[in-house]
């Protein structure tokens, strides 16, 4: 292989568009990369960064951005382009951050606003680009705006900003509809006037102490607009949007008894889809006055320089209501939750695959691949269920319990067909160290929201708080060295601020980084490779081998061909071919190619692959004359 330098960070300093904020990341030019220039964020591999469990700077058992500055030279080594970070913003933390009180600063939990400047500044230096997360659904009910429209008159200009109702019944004493919160309860609660009777109602999708915006409002709009020019000056790169198919609610707010699931699905949805007339089964999701927000929001971006983008986290389904969301003047990417859903199962995955690609060419975009997030059960866990197709919403230890050497083993095939697709990758922290999920963890610690507004109602839910434990950093040190600053400070540190299973031990980064055979040097192989042969922005095809109904996902995706752009010579062609056996048999190989990677040391076996591996296959082909 003769790889075109790839990725370079630029060394030419850009300007800083519009302060004397930390400077933005360049492209690096075309020529470097022998193909014109796309946006950054076409063939990213981007990793996500939960704070509060990343890494912990102060040894208080919370995460911090210190902590993640400490770590940079780590995810530098994995070899990811950017970062995503989860809210790290001022917040009552009644939902892990995503209850919002002061979106232009850090909450003291994370750190100073200083911290963060110095974290884009590092990151950028070492060529990493940083997303941040942009909750404009609801803010916190400790946000000012909220403070005062409680304290405001029904009808005010303050309570206009949240949906304030009257309620139902003789009295009011009935919440304005019969809308579900997808925590669990009503989506409605109801507020005390300043003498004490009971008063107007307010909306909230998620948690009580979550308020809904009313997006009907200019002053709503003309606010994020500002939030987003905030954090643009300080040179971020992108913002990841929660729950984007949420902001704007059907006119008259239409009763609705169904439920949504986070991230599975948005509501029933009919037997016959009617592309053309479709309307959402749940009026409060994926209404199309949503788009003209982020039309809005496209031309803010547009005003930038530094190719900043938006990602939408949107449960919408069919697939093809995702994609009006990337459609050119809107966002830029939307995670692929049908592909995270579909499980270890070939016949799902090569759905999943087919129709993303096919919806993205309806629309000019490009995809996203993701298998975890901070919302779900980490794939290490649910491909080691019996049913590596099943999606629980948590696992506690009355649950089925993931046979987790058989989950990552599947996990470690799974990547090598999320980061050999063309497009983005979005990574969840730990993934690249093959974490599985705390699903033994003591209700006692729970966290999630989720979790204490079903636990007595009919449905119980587990909720998240098992993916969201610390990250493992070295075997031998308390709390398996979540404290990452703890190495220079004489304290002990504090406990972090969920167990950690003891599986976590073996799996602890400095087990696994220049290990021969680790999750994390796995990773590393397919990270540099996918760069240095531009498979992000590869040509994708079903190979000769893809057979889902045996089990086997296996594709082609070519790059090279044509003539350097500098000097003109001709460019080999470059073919990877991923094969992935999801399958019960053995199953064969290509005779012919230059290079190989396997998911495992024993995935081969008699020149055949074996079950619940993949690999790629690499070859390389003359430049044409
Ligand atoms: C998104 C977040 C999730 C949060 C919810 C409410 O789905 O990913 O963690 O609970 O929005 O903000």
């Amino acid at each position: 292989m003769t790889p075109a330098p790839h990725h370079a960070p630029s060394s030419v300093p850009p300007t800083a568009a519009h302060t004397g904020q930390p400077a933005p990341l360049s492209t690096p030019p075309s020529e470097a990369r022998n193909r014109p220039s796309n946006p950054w964020w076409v063939d990213a591999v981007i990793y996500q960064v939960y704070p509060r469990s990343f890494a912990d700077g102060n040894s208080d058992g919370m995460g911090d951005l210190p902590g993640v500055i400490a770590q940079v030279p780590y995810l530098q080594r994995l070899g990811v382009d950017a970062l995503w970070l989860s809210p790290f913003y001022v917040s009552p933390q009644h939902d892990a951050g995503y209850d919002v009180a002061d979106y232009r600063n850090v909450d003291p939990r994370f750190g100073t606003l200083a911290d963060a400047d110095e974290l884009i500044s590092t990151a950028h230096d070492a060529g990493l680009r940083i997303i941040v997360d942009l909750v404009p659904n609801h803010t916190s009910w400790d946000h000012e705006w909220f403070v005062e429209a409680l304290a405001a008159e029904p009808g005010s200009p303050a309570r206009n900003r949240y949906v304030f109702r009257p309620g139902t019944g003789d009295n009011g004493e009935l919440p304005p509809n019969d809308w579900s919160s997808i925590f669990g309860g009503p989506a409605w609660t109801r507020t005390e006037n300043p003498d004490g009777t009971p008063g107007e109602w307010y909306l909230h999708l998620f948690d009580t102490s979550q308020p809904d915006l009313n997006w009907e409002n200019p002053e709503v709009h003309a606010e994020f607009e500002s939030i987003l020019r905030f954090w643009l000056d300080r040179g971020v790169d992108g913002f990841r949007v929660d729950v984007a198919h949420g902001m704007i609610k059907a006119e008259g707010l239409p009763p609705y008894a169904g439920f949504a699931n986070m991230v599975k699905d948005a509501g029933d949805l009919p037997e016959f889809i009617d592309r053309e007339n479709f309307v959402p089964p749940t009026p409060y999701f994926d209404q199309d006055g949503v788009h003209e927000i982020y039309r809005e929001w496209n031309r803010v971006l547009a005003e930038y320089d530094h190719e900043p983008c938006l990602v939408a986290e949107a449960w919408v389904a069919p697939v093809f209501r995702l994609f009006r969301y990337v459609r050119a003047g809107e966002m830029h990417q939307a995670f692929n939750f049908a592909f995270l859903v579909s499980g270890f199962d070939a016949q799902r995955v090569t759905d999943a695959i087919q129709e993303s690609l096919d919806e993205a060419a309806v629309v000019g975009a490009t995809n996203t691949w993701v298998l975890s997030n901070h919302d779900t059960v980490r794939h290490v866990s649910r491909f080691g269920l019996a049913d590596p197709t099943s999606y629980p919403e948590g696992i506690a230890a009355e649950d089925e319990q993931p046979d987790h050497v058989l989950g990552r083993r599947r996990a470690r095939a799974a990547a090598m067909v999320e980061l050999g697709l063309p497009g983005s990758a979005y990574l969840y922290q730990g993934d690249e160290l093959g974490l599985p999920d705390h699903t033994t963890l003591a209700d006692e610690h729970r966290e999630d929201p989720t979790f204490h507004r079903t636990r007595n109602t009919e449905a119980p839910e587990t909720g998240r708080d098992g993916c969201r434990v610390p990250m493992p950093w070295r075997a031998e040190a308390p709390g398996y060295g979540f404290a990452v600053g703890a190495a220079e400070a004489s304290a002990t540190p504090a406990d972090p601020w969920l167990p950690q299973p003891e599986e976590y031990r073996a799996l602890a980064a400095d087990q696994q980084v220049d290990v021969a055979g680790s999750t994390f040097e796995l990773y590393r192989e397919l990270l540099t490779i996918r760069g240095e042969l531009d498979l992000g922005t590869g040509a994708f095809e079903w190979s000769r081998f893809h057979d889902p109904a045996q089990g086997i996902v296996s594709f082609t995706v070519t790059t090279g061909g044509g003539k350097h752009l500098g000097s003109g010579e001709p460019i080999p062609t470059q073919t990877v071919l991923v094969l992935a056996n999801m399958g019960a048999s053995p199953t064969a190989i290509p005779e012919e190619y230059t290079a190989a990677v396997f998911s495992d040391d024993d995935a081969l076996v008699n020149q055949q692959l074996a079950p619940d591996s993949a690999a790629w296959f690499m070859k390389q082909s003359a430049p044409e004359a």
